[in-house]
């Protein structure tokens, strides 16, 4: 167990261990002995700031790097105060590498006025060779560069960083390794996300991700039940199942299992109160998860199913493996075994050779799903997929035009589906104050939509019941009822 490790008794003047996560102690123990000496030079500890592009897997990610940089003694600070600031990036659409280099500009400046300011950065845009590239030629004073794969080793980087001064490139093309028991810092203290699997094996035609996050991977059941009980005497309550393709978890493990199966066994750990996961993909949503969804007692009724497109053609190009037909009758079923599951859902508009009668699809299974939201998104070219070589790609005023018509629909639609709880009471788990207002607080339903209240800081990690008297939209307003039983 990571907790029980004591760096102080390491010795950082013997040769490195070869062994994880034995190595990674040693290079932190190392870490620490430079911090003591910058606290000593300085008066003051050194800072950090990591900033998460992306999704929840990045946002875990992040977790792990500031609970390695906490325990090595950095102290957490605001980006443009920080001296060692790490960019954990994204390139699921080409913006996501725009805004990251527009970013990395305004640090250059920074750097220049602070020499003791280190810059990071990590993530799946670090696993794009031109990316690397360019950072070498145009960027220089980036300090550390590191991809997906090797995170676990950030001690062992920062390290190498601190002792030679100069720009430290480790990225790897895949792995199969998976190192347990590193630190991490939760950003909520009664929820966390857990990845029980990495990578993905399904090669959606217009998706980078299995080039930069590599072969799927699950985690060992016992490891992941182990982390959660961990988790659960540290105060969390709720968990986030993490995995690209949540559905195929087990696959590929020396015993397979199904995802199904891990949730029974998650679901008999005493004192987790509610289980989410995400992403799941049609394909592989098993008749065995929809029952145990539907007998669960902690499974929250909400799931991510991304349809992607409504035209069975233009998901025979995107190679999801599924028609339009099928995707509605799995909703029909999910529906019938969890009659009030709250489904929510992925769309890319503007795929190579969609149709306006393509697009119609896409609308009618919006209108037929009825999902409480929608991701939407513009199909974004991303060079090396398959999708980016396809002809008839489409002209940004029509995509503009279907963006704009979905995204109406998909609203109006929300709102509605929201609507239906006004009045009633619900369950709620409180987790922040509001950003709007500091004499309220914002919780969360079990099926994942937002109430607003006033309570203050002391309900924050209290599940309690809030009648839900306005909703606006995509959220709700509420009264607090009482504390849940
Ligand atoms: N263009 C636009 N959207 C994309 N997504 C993945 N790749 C692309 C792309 N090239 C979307 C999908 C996926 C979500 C995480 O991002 O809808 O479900
Ligand atoms: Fe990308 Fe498809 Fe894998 Fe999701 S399932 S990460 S969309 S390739």
């Amino acid at each position: 167990m990571y907790q029980e490790i004591d760096l102080n008794k390491i010795d950082i003047h013997a040769e490195p261990p070869v062994e994880e996560p034995a190595r990674q102690y040693y290079f932190m123990a190392r870490c620490k002995e430079w911090v003591k000496d910058f606290e000593q030079k300085n008066g003051r500890l050194p800072s950090f700031c990591v900033t998460t592009f992306g999704c929840q897997m990045n946002a875990r990610d992040s977790e792990k790097l500031r609970g390695i940089l906490k325990e090595i003694g950095y102290v957490e600070e605001a980006e443009d105060k920080a001296d060692f600031v790490i960019y954990n990036t994204c390139t699921v659409r080409e913006n996501a590498n725009t805004r990251v280099y527009g970013r990395l500009g305004q640090l250059k400046p920074l750097k220049k006025k602070n020499p003791h300011m280190m810059i990071g950065l990590c993530g799946c845009m670090m696993q794009e060779p031109e990316v690397v590239e360019k950072l070498k030629k145009s960027y220089r004073f980036v300090d550390i560069i590191f991809g997906t794969h090797n995170i676990y080793k950030f001690a062992e980087l920062v390290a190498t960083r601190l002792e030679s001064e100069r720009m430290v490139i480790d990225i790897w093309k895949n792995t199969d390794k998976i190192v347990e028991n590193l630190p991490n810092q939760r950003k909520y203290s009664f929820k966390s996300g857990i990845n029980i699997m990495f990578g993905c094996n399904n090669f959606c035609s217009y998706c980078i991700v299995p080039y930069v996050r590599g072969r799927e991977r699950s985690r060992d059941p016992q490891a992941i039940i182990q982390e959660i009980r961990r988790l659960v005497a540290d105060g969390v309550s709720e968990v986030m199942l993490l995995g690209q393709n949540v559905n195929s978890y087990g696959k590929t493990l020396n015993t397979p299992m199904t995802f199904a199966k891990l949730l029974r066994e998650i679901e008999k750990i005493d004192g987790l109160l509610r289980i989410r996961f995400m992403t799941s993909h049609p394909k592989d949503l098993s008749d065995e998860l929809i029952e145990v969804m539907g007998n669960s007692q902690k499974i929250c009724k909400h799931l991510h199913l991304p349809v992607q497109s409504g035209s069975t053609d233009i998901l025979a190009k995107m190679n999801r493996r599924y028609t339009k037909e099928q995707y509605l009758e799995l909703v029909e079923k999910l529906r019938k075994a969890v009659p009030d599951i709250s489904l929510t859902t992925d769309i890319i508009v503007g795929f190579p050779g969609e149709t306006e009668a393509d697009f119609e699809e896409t609308l009618d299974v919006v209108r037929k799903v009825r999902y409480d939201s929608a991701f939407t998104f513009i199909y974004s070219k991303r060079t090396g997929t398959p999708a980016a070589v396809m002809e008839n790609q489409v002209s940004e005023e029509v995509i503009k035009n279907r963006f704009d018509r979905l995204l109406r629909e998909v609203q109006t639609i929300a709102a509605e589906a929201c609507a239906v709880h006004e009045g009633t009471v619900q369950e709620v788990l409180v987790e922040d104050i509001c950003s709007h207002d500091p004499k309220m607080v914002t919780g969360r339903l079990g099926n994942n939509l937002l109430v607003h209240f006033y309570g203050g800081q002391e309900l924050i990690g209290q599940y309690v019941e809030v009648k839900l008297t306005e909703c606006r939209g995509f959220y709700y307003i509420g009264e607090m009822a009482g504390k849940a039983s």
